[in-house]
């Protein structure tokens, strides 16, 4: 059970995750339950599922696995229709023997549990992402509330910098223990350090870590397909955006 905004209790069932022949589970929304299954009574049009239509569009979408019938079913009766140029491969990533990255020359790599300059962090993470006030998003104090999840493990919080100490790389590292299941968010590059495999690099002592934990796979949807192709993983299925529009037209 995960309680919700306002204290609504949405029930989570653990399915298998779709990953070829190798078990595993990830959590999935319970479509049997209330949370998805009720129509909306409450007036709170413009939203579903806690999120608020677009303002550039005027309308929400919900993302659904092209093979969940069950959620299919339901954003179809809700009036949301399928946007089949809005779509995200599920991909994933077999983990196994990963090597130790080669770092490439004039750079070195550590993670926040051995250095912890959180505003040169944030800033590497506002850059890769082309934010335009890197240095103000994110906030200091929206990254030390990251730092506070209860998974947040500063060993695989991870940076590239280069010789005269600027930040070019960086990503985050989370492990579901439970499921023996890696997860990657967010990870960049900043854009004048781009083309040199700096990404790959993070990524693979991000996922060395990650195995020496315990993980036996890394999911990914909705990150940037080429790269993580590039890298290794492999497509399972699509996501597709189901949208509609406040006053339920299409
Ligand atoms: C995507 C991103 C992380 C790549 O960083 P990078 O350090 O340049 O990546 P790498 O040099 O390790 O790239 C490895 C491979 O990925 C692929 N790749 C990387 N960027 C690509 C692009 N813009 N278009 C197509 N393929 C790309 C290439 O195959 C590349 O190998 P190659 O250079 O030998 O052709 C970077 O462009 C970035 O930070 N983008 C903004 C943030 C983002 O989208 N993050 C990922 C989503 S969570």
């Amino acid at each position: 059970m995960r309680e919700l905004r306002g204290g609504s209790r949405a029930r989570l069932r653990w399915r298998r995750h779709l990953r070829g022949t190798r078990p595993g589970r990830t959590p999935q929304p319970n479509t049997d339950g209330r949370c998805l299954r009720s129509e909306p009574t409450d007036g709170r049009r413009g939203q579903d599922h806690g999120g608020a239509a677009s303002p550039e569009t005027g309308r929400t979408h919900v993302f659904v696995y092209e093979d969940d019938p069950d959620l299919i079913a339901v954003v179809e009766r809700r009036g949301y229709v399928r946007n089949t140029e809005r779509a995200s491969d599920h991909l994933v990533y077999d983990i196994g023997d990963t090597p130790s990255p080669e770092l490439p020359d004039g750079y070195r790599l550590f993670s926040m549990a051995d250095e912890c300059d959180v505003d040169k962090r944030r800033e590497i993470f506002g850059r890769s992402f082309n934010h335009e006030d890197p240095r103000e998003w994110p906030s200091r104090f929206a990254y030390e509330e990251l730092m506070r999840a209860p998974d947040y493990r500063p060993e695989l919080d991870l940076v590239l910098a280069s010789d005269d100490d600027t930040y070019a790389a960086c990503c985050i590292g989370w492990y579901d223990e439970r499921n023996r299941v890696a997860h990657l968010e967010p990870l960049g590059t900043h854009p004048d350090h781009r083309g040199q495999g700096l990404a790959s690099v993070v990524l693979l002592e991000a996922i060395r870590r990650l195995e020496d934990l315990g993980a036996t796979y890394m999911p990914m949807t909705g990150g940037f397909d080429p790269f993580y192709k590039a890298f290794g993983f492999r497509k399972l299925r699509t996501c597709y955006a189901w949208e509609r529009t406040p006053d339920g037209s299409t």
